[in-house]
């Protein structure tokens, strides 16, 4: 099969697209033709070394797909081939054929077409364990979101509204505010030409956010802060500007909180609670509540340019690789 193969630490650029034999499903496993492949910032943060976890070479980047099932191993009954699956990957996802344990794969809803699937799993169960487990976000509260255009910050755009909360969405420019806009948002804020905290306390009348959902991290943590309330929650997500450092003295005060949030463990440590979350977004998305957006639709021997429209800042909701046509 061809797959986009990591053969030492380094950027994206060094990747290249390869035969390499198939991989088997082992124990409890399943083997997935993939069909879709949704890429996530992680993936570059994989290929350079600087990931939580760091796969033996050579090892394709890929953290989640849609496909269908092509093989079962031993002891998987809920699974048969045919079926239409998503699932989280360890890794491997830019491939055309990707192992995942049965747990972490799900049935693939009937309207959900492919590429929705494919994009579906991380940034969705992502954005849904971070505010339902962790923020404990509550109807009527304020959501505000960072990196809101972004894929893990559009759920949780979408996640806060489906939740009954009020979002607040911010941005760095008006055309990625427009789409958080469109995907439900109360109210925007573009923090490279605006004052985040100031356009927070002034939307909310003083009081500030009670939860904020942060994938960017750097130096807009600080204005994240102080742009929650009494008992206000920041969700640390991910660092794509930067690991800030949290001055305790601003938490006691306000009774604020500052929680981390992984779906890459939470998903080992909190089975049961990952399933509830996937049944909640499943039922949100039968309901019409949640609308994935897929902006573009590349094919794997161009994976590595999907992958730079995210590290460039250009990306807006989701992004999928899907194998080459026939022959590739
Ligand atoms: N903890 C978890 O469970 C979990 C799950 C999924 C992802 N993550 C992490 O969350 C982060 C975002 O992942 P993603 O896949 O959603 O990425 P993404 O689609 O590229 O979104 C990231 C957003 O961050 C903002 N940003 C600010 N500074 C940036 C920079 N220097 N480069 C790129 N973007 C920048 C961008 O919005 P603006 O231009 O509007 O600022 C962008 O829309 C990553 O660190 C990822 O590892 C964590």
């Amino acid at each position: 099969m061809r797959a986009l193969v990591c053969r030492a630490w380094g950027p994206i650029d060094d990747l290249r697209v390869e035969e390499v034999a198939p991989p088997a499903p082992g124990p409890g496993q399943v083997l997935i033709d993939v069909r879709a492949t949704g890429v996530n910032y992680a993936d570059a943060l994989m290929v350079a070394g600087q990931y939580q976890t760091k796969p033996a070479f050579p090892f394709s980047p890929g953290l989640e797909t849609a496909g269908v099932v092509a093989r079962c191993g031993e002891g998987v009954a809920r699974y048969a081939p045919g079926d239409r699956v998503m699932a989280l990957l360890a890794h491997g996802g830019f491939a055309e054929q990707a192992v995942a344990e049965a747990r972490e794969a799900f049935a693939i809803p009937a309207r959900m077409p492919f590429d929705e699937a494919g994009a579906f799993p991380v940034a969705y169960i992502s954005s849904h364990v971070a505010l339902r487990w962790q923020g404990r976000l509550e109807a009527g509260e304020t959501l505000l979101v960072l990196g809101a255009a972004g894929g893990v910050g559009l759920t949780a755009v979408e996640i806060g509204k489906a939740m009954g909360a009020r979002v607040i969405a911010a941005a760095s420019t008006a055309e990625k505010l427009a789409v958080a806009g469109e995907r439900g948002a109360d109210a925007l804020v573009d923090y490279a030409s605006e004052n985040l905290t100031d356009r927070v306390m002034a939307l909310t009348g003083g009081k500030g956010a009670d939860v904020c959902l942060d994938p960017v991290g750097g130096d807009l943590f600080d204005a994240a802060l102080s742009s929650l309330g009494w008992g206000g929650r920041i969700l640390l997500i991910g660092f794509v500007g930067g690991v800030p450092k949290i001055p305790a003295n601003r938490l006691l005060v306000k009774h604020r909180a500052a929680l981390g949030s992984s779906l890459r463990y939470f998903r080992w440590h909190a089975p049961d609670k990952l399933r509830r979350s996937v049944e909640e977004l499943i039922d949100w998305y039968e309901a019409g509540r949640l609308r994935p957006y897929v902006t573009h639709r590349l094919p794997l021997a161009r994976a590595v340019e999907a992958i730079r429209l995210l590290t460039d800042r250009r990306a807006h909701g989701k992004i999928v690789v899907v194998p080459d046509p026939a022959g590739g």
